[in-house]
């Protein structure tokens, strides 16, 4: 997340300016409240990223009164030609799961309450769902397309926990895949580091089961669409494309945040995610940076199936990572020093009915970085 600061500064700037007549749908208030919702503070802006960059945005955003153009193509790059399949579909044992299934309908109710974890297994035992220690769950009807672990970055959320859960894996269950839900919380007292536990969780879930597809995936996000399939055939993969804080517009074409995917395969390839991050930021942006060095393109879901409902907080005396900035400049000679081949740890792992806790203490010193 740093482009984003810029557009929220840029709408502030533009606000005054904006012509009489009625601006073009998702504007001022939008970006009020989206404004709002980051905590924006205009100087620090100005001051990080340059008033060269911010004038060309202005620039952009004055055009035709509209605030940013963001004009990635959201079409499939390969043409479609599977369409879903019919309520009465037969499944066999023997035979692979199709991609595109009679029971994923496409929007799921979303419902927000606070649950309790024991509430969610329970229900999800009265809807005839054995999952097996650790959040554990293959499909019988048909042989699972893929293997997915879900990993889930994790501090002083519990209350966010059971509602993902209780959205997640039935949904899963629907895609007929086999999947485990893995839940890396960070002990101790340093800034979160959301990129260092996907690594870790990366490595510690590779340990039960050889997982073709990795989905990364934030606490408080909730797929509002059975569709958006975590196979991993299209990936790279950014599956939270229209997030309802930031009015369901991507908020930069480059913005690889919320919820993401790569095969096992191109997760290694790529050196993981960087652990010079500490703090909340930035580290989307490294991963994107890695993967466009890596020449993957990272594809999107089409339309409204990429749509997800984030549940409501602040960052929770979780600081920003300030740094991230100057770590950005140096993407691609940190890609090789930075990531799965420096990475020490000692977790603690436990399964639960619906997930494996990773508990990890992370301190810098467990990820040296050389000059470079
Ligand atoms: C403004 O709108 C016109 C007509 O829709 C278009 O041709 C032009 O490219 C737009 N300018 C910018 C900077 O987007
Ligand atoms: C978007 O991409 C598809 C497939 O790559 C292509 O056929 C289509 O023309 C593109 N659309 C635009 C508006 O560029
Ligand atoms: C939402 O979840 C709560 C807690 O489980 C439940 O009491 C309530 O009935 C649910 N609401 C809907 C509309 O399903
Ligand atoms: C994970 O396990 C640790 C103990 O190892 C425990 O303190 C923590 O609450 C657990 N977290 C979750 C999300 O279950």
């Amino acid at each position: 997340m740093v482009m984003m600061r810029v557009l929220f500064t840029v709408c502030l700037l533009c606000i005054p300016s904006f012509p009489a007549a009625p601006p073009s749908p998702p504007t001022v208030n939008e970006y009020l409240f989206m404004v709002q919702a980051r905590g924006v503070q205009i100087r620090e802006n100005v001051r990080s990223i340059g008033v060269q960059v911010l004038e060309q945005v202005v620039r952009g955003a004055y055009s035709n009164g509209t605030d940013y153009t963001y004009d990635f193509n959201l079409s499939e790059p390969h043409f479609e030609t599977t369409t879903y399949l019919p309520e009465g579909f037969t499944y066999h044992p023997d035979q692979k799961c199709p991609e595109k299934l009679p029971s994923m309908k496409g929007p799921v109710d979303v419902n927000m309450s606070e649950v309790t974890l024991l509430e969610v297994e329970k229900s999800l035992l009265e809807a005839d769902v054995s999952l097996s220690l650790g959040g554990h769950w293959k499909p019988q009807d048909c042989m699972a397309r893929w293997k997915v672990a879900i990993l889930v970055p994790f501090r002083n959320r519990h209350e966010h926990l059971p509602i993902l859960l209780r959205h997640l894996i039935p949904a899963l269950q629907r895609q007929r895949l086999q999947f485990g839900i893995y839940v890396i919380e960070q002990a101790g007292n340093e800034p979160f580091n959301r990129a260092m536990l996907f690594n870790v969780g990366f490595r510690e879930a590779m340990k039960d089961i050889k997982w073709d597809c990795m989905v990364f995936h934030d606490v408080d996000h909730i797929l509002e669409n059975d569709r958006n399939y975590y196979g991993c055939e299209k990936m790279p993969r950014h599956f939270a494309v229209k997030l309802n804080k930031y009015s369901y517009m991507l908020p930069y074409n480059e913005f690889f945040g919320g919820v993401s995917g790569l095969t096992a395969e191109q997760f290694r390839r790529i050196n993981g995610f960087p652990n010079a991050f500490w703090g909340w930021g930035g580290e989307d942006d490294d991963l994107w940076n890695r993967v466009h060095f890596a020449g993957y393109r990272v594809s999107r879901p089409p339309g409204d199936i990429g749509r997800y409902m984030s549940i409501p907080h602040h960052h929770r005396g979780e600081v920003q990572f300030l740094g991230r900035y100057t770590l950005l400049r140096r993407s691609k000679e940190r890609q090789k020093v930075d990531g799965l081949n420096n990475l020490n740890y000692a977790p603690r792992v436990s399964r639960s009915p619906l997930y494996t806790n990773v508990t990890v203490h992370l301190t810098r010193e467990l990820a040296p970085v050389a000059d470079y």
